[in-house]
């Protein structure tokens, strides 16, 4: 059985959405089933029954969305019972300034929920595609307001959640199945 990855997203003019995609694409390009649900929308089953979650906001003043942040108040009593700790998280943002307008802070506002719930980081390292450009050690991170011509997320930042999700997926194969994953994304 194929291990299961939740992407949960706050996207209020879709540009995260489209990461999120791509990250689902990349996931499933690696064996991974994947499924993306707008943080609104999520029910307890879902985490629950997930390997791996990975969060996914556009930066609104400096931090996460406030649909992700009421996502994470709703889901509290799982943090009461434990019931998310051992599962893989991962996480990327979309700001309309990359790194500078917030976006590193929100990626890691949103690793300290899974921080919190116990879950095991998977961090993006540095061999996978679009790291340089599109990336940070924290995970995907787009910009999307028009540089030059260009309105992101770019085909480089697609790119990057791509990459990002097929390492998601093989970080859970190894995790879940005890052995190596169904593909190596380095
Ligand atoms: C209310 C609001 C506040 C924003 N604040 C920031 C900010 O502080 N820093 C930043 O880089 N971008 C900011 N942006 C730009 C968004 O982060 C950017 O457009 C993002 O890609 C939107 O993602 P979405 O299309 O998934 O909603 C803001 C956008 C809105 C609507």
């Amino acid at each position: 059985m194929s291990v299961r990855i939740l992407v949960v997203v706050a996207s209020d003019t879709g540009r995260t959405r489209m990461l999120a995609d791509e990250l689902a694409l990349g996931a499933e390009a690696c064996g991974a089933s994947a499924r993306v649900v707008p943080c609104a929308e999520v029910e307890e089953a879902q985490l629950l029954e997930a390997d791996a979650l990975v969060l996914g906001s556009g930066v609104h003043m400096g931090g996460m969305e406030s649909s992700m942040r009421a996502f994470f108040e709703r889901f509290a009593p799982l943090w009461m019972q434990g019931k998310l700790i051992g599962k893989l998280g991962a996480a990327f943002v979309t700001a309309g300034n990359g790194g500078r307008g917030g976006g590193e802070l929100t990626l890691i506002s949103l690793h300290a929920f899974l921080a919190e719930h116990g879950l095991l980081m998977v961090p993006m390292h540095n061999r996978l595609d679009r790291y340089v450009t599109a990336g940070s050690h924290w995970g995907p991170l787009a910009w999307t307001n028009p540089r030059g011509k260009t309105t992101g997320p770019t085909e480089d930042h697609l790119a990057a959640a791509r990459a990002h999700g097929g390492w998601i997926a093989e970080c859970a194969g190894r995790w879940v199945r005890g052995g190596a994953g169904e593909a190596d994304s380095r």
